[in-house]
């Protein structure tokens, strides 16, 4: 089978891997691709234009679609295909553009989880013409506040503030200066949660479901957590304290009533759903949903999975999705993203990255790198993931630590202390 991958990221990079393994693949088209997915796939640039793609997919002779980034399915790519006659038989492992409205609007998100009873902090959406109730329900909440952008804001919309006069500030900016564009034109408002956080993916053709490995995600550019927002600084999978009794507490509470509630509201869900935890004092509340799967949580969930993950995509085509065996691998996986100096503000491209022939028991998955003639040069401010496995979590970490010791570029930066604070 041909197969199409969107996207361009480390998280592609890990998907496109699995996918080379499985023996349902012919070949493997990602647009726009990395250079880390050169070796195996054809990477081909179709833009975001759907007739550009449709062409393209009609000439190759695709049968499966895989969208990796959120941006074209709030975009309704899915739906594109659902209608077109010749396209209509492609399986697609993205949902509708109404299912994707769980990540492209948090307000549909909020309310999706109050009528289905799934368990998330109390919260109010605002507009322009109700910023006086909304300075108004600030002042029910106690600090620190977390003010949100409706809309997709690239993982930037969401601003915890500790003071109320701050917060009323930001939300003025937020709603009558566009703080974050047209994102901003609704905000929601929602009580602080307190707790340590996890990621949960779920696979499902809309009816049944495939709970992955859970994981979890380091975002802030410092040790200790500290510093500016990242687009992901490393990860760790499995996460110690989603034991059991807790990965229960989430099926039941939360994956189950999603599902049941997306066939209830008729919304076709065929892919990943990304469910963001806070665990308060072993209670799973859900922070957010995404319709993707996580970058770089991908990284170390992926490299879990043993079963063919053709073999599961070709099943939630099927609707059939009961019929599949996720095979896990239970050892640990770790991820640490080498970025670049600078990084997440000003940071320079184009140096020379050293070292990759001296990798060994790794994964390496590009997010920001290129070809200059032999040289592969830096080309983001996310570089390289580092994936190591190990039979502890310690193991997993310092194998990781040891490769990516061997790599080197100009103002080559990690964090040290990716998975220190589940030990
Ligand atoms: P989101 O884009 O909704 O994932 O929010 C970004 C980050 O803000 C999350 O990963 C959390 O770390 C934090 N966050 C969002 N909502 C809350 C909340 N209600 N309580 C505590 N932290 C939150
Ligand atoms: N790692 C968080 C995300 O992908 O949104």
């Amino acid at each position: 089978m041909n197969i199409l991958l969107l996207g361009n990221g480390g998280r592609e990079n890990a998907i496109a891997a699995k996918i080379e393994q499985s023996t349902k693949k012919d070949m493997l088209f990602v647009s726009p691709g990395n250079t880390g997915m050169s070796s195996f796939a054809i990477n081909i640039d179709l833009g975001n234009n759907l007739s550009t793609i449709k062409e393209f997919v009609l000439k190759q002779n695709i049968k499966m679609l895989v969208v990796g980034p959120e941006q074209p399915l709030v975009a309704g790519i899915a739906d594109f295909f659902a209608e077109d006659k010749e396209l209509k038989d492609v399986i697609l492992i993205a949902p509708s553009k109404q299912g994707a409205m769980l990540e492209g609007s948090k307000d549909f998100a909020k309310r999706f989880m109050q009528r289905h009873n799934i368990p998330t902090s109390r919260y109010e959406t605002f507009t322009k013409d109700t910023v006086e109730s909304a300075k108004s329900f600030l002042r029910t909440l106690h600090p620190p506040y977390v003010l949100k952008a409706d809309g997709l804001a690239a993982g930037k919309g969401v601003l915890i503030i500790n003071n109320l006069v701050e917060a009323e500030q930001e939300l003025q900016t937020m709603l009558f200066e566009n703080k974050f564009g047209n994102a901003s034109n609704k905000v929601v408002i929602e009580q602080f949660l307190s707790g340590i956080e996890c990621s949960v993916f779920v696979l499902t053709d809309g009816k049944n479901y495939k709970i992955l490995p859970e994981a979890k995600d380091y975002k802030r550019i410092g040790e200790g957590d500290t510093g500016l927002n990242t687009g992901g600084m490393g990860s760790v999978s499995p996460v110690r304290f989603a034991d059991k009794d807790f990965m229960n507490k989430v099926e039941e509470r939360i994956v189950q009533p999603t599902i049941t509630g997306l066939q209830q509201e008729q919304i076709d869900y065929k892919g990943f759903i990304f469910i963001g935890l806070m665990n308060v004092e072993g209670e799973p509340y859900v922070i957010e949903y995404n319709v993707r799967m996580g970058d770089p949580e991908t990284e170390v969930v992926f490299p879990r999975i043993k079963s063919d993950i053709v073999e599961a995509f070709e099943a939630v085509g099927k609707g059939e999705l009961d019929k599949y065996v996720l095979e896990i691998d239970n050892r640990f996986a770790a991820c640490v993203m080498m970025v670049s100096k600078g990084y997440p503000e000003h940071y320079e491209k184009g140096k020379i990255i050293t070292g990759l022939n001296c990798v060994k028991d790794c994964m390496v998955f590009h997010a920001g790198t290129k070809y200059a003639g032999k040289d592969l040069i830096t080309d983001g401010g996310r570089v390289l993931a580092i994936t190591c496995s190990g039979d502890t979590l310690e193991e997993a970490l310092a194998n990781c630590y040891r490769n990516v010791e061997c790599i080197s570029f100009d103002g080559a930066y990690y964090r040290r202390d990716i998975g220190q604070d589940l030990m």
